[in-house]
């Protein structure tokens, strides 16, 4: 469905969606799912159901709601996706997992991709005044560095693999290079100057990452750690992956913040995080499909 303008309507933009932020449960970084007799089934009730977005949204939306909204959901989701690439490929370094892992990781790293611009979307003065005033707050050298998930996986993403050569490891390292350059792309648009907090905080505070600062980076993103089941750990993901196709569906990708919008990218000279564009929610549909399945055959057990 198109509006007058030609843009996508989804067939979600009729309710504003709720944006309830929830806390997020995760095992300990490398501590196994507990067991559980809970089947993962598919379940209609969380499933995303709308695939369709507008790229500027119509309605006018809360700032603050909707852009807090995003940016912790987009790291919860960013938080369970580096989790599920974690299940696949554990501490191992010379296994390389089979082609289906293999294509289930590339779809991971793409659907956090997909995150990292859906966070993104932000106005820039608004995530210096709110966003980041508060990630420094919390601590002046706050930084992704901290993020307890993303060290257990962080060799994947530094092509560091022994087998990463292999030529059935292609779409992964493809997806690697996409993520990168998306990484770079939206630090250089929220942050023209480049310099993180970390980096501005060097004189400083200790380069070091204690437990201390893991703790304070999973508060800020609402994320507790405690076991849980495979069950416990699929459903949560699949409920924000249909919440974020809400607010998608609602407020477009690039929301209408008073008469104004405020593109992350929208030309070829975002390159590879201009393919992302139109397939935020396809991707995260698709990693989710694949998660839950690869639960399923119990990889990683
Ligand atoms: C959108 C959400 C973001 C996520 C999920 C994210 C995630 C991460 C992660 C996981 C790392 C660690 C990489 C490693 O250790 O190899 C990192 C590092 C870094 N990120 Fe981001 N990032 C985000 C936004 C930004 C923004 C807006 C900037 C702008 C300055 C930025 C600048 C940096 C820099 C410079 C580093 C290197 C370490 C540091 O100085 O903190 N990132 N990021």
């Amino acid at each position: 469905m198109n509006d007058e303008h030609g843009r996508l309507i989804g067939p979600g933009q009729i309710d504003s969606p709720a944006l309830q932020l929830r806390p997020l449960l995760l095992p300990a970084p490398g501590q196994e799912f507990e067991p559980s007799s809970e089947e993962i089934l598919d379940d209609d009730t969380v499933e995303p159901g709308i695939s369709e977005y507008g790229i500027f949204g119509v309605h006018p939306v809360d700032p603050e709601r909707v852009f807090w909204y995003r940016w912790i959901t987009g790291h919860q989701v960013s938080f369970a996706l580096w989790r599920a690439m974690y299940d696949i490929i554990g501490y191992r370094r010379d296994n390389m997992p089979s082609a289906p892992e293999l294509n289930t990781l590339a779809v991971c790293v793409d659907a956090y991709s997909a995150m990292l611009l859906y966070s993104s979307t932000v106005p820039r003065a608004h995530y210096h005044s709110h966003i980041r005033h508060r990630m420094s707050l919390q601590h002046p050298a706050f930084s992704g560095t901290w993020a307890p998930d993303y060290r257990p996986v962080r060799h994947i993403f530094r092509g560091k693999l022994p087998w990463r050569d292999n030529p059935l490891c292609a779409s992964l390292a493809e997806a690697v290079a996409r993520n990168a350059a998306t990484h770079d792309y939206i630090a250089a648009h929220l942050v023209p100057n480049g310099r993180s907090l970390l980096q501005q905080s060097a004189q400083t505070v200790s380069a070091t990452v204690s437990r201390e600062k893991e703790e304070l980076y999973d508060s800020f993103f609402l994320t507790v750690r405690r076991p849980i089941s495979r069950a416990q750990f699929i459903r949560p993901l699949r409920v924000r992956v249909a919440e974020v196709g809400a607010d998608l569906a609602h407020n477009g990708l690039y929301p209408n913040v008073d008469g104004h919008h405020h593109p992350v990218v929208t030309g070829p000279s975002g390159g590879s995080t201009m393919t992302l564009v139109p397939r935020v929610l396809s991707t995260l549909d698709e990693a989710t499909r694949l998660v839950a399945g690869q639960q399923l055959q119990g990889v990683g057990a």
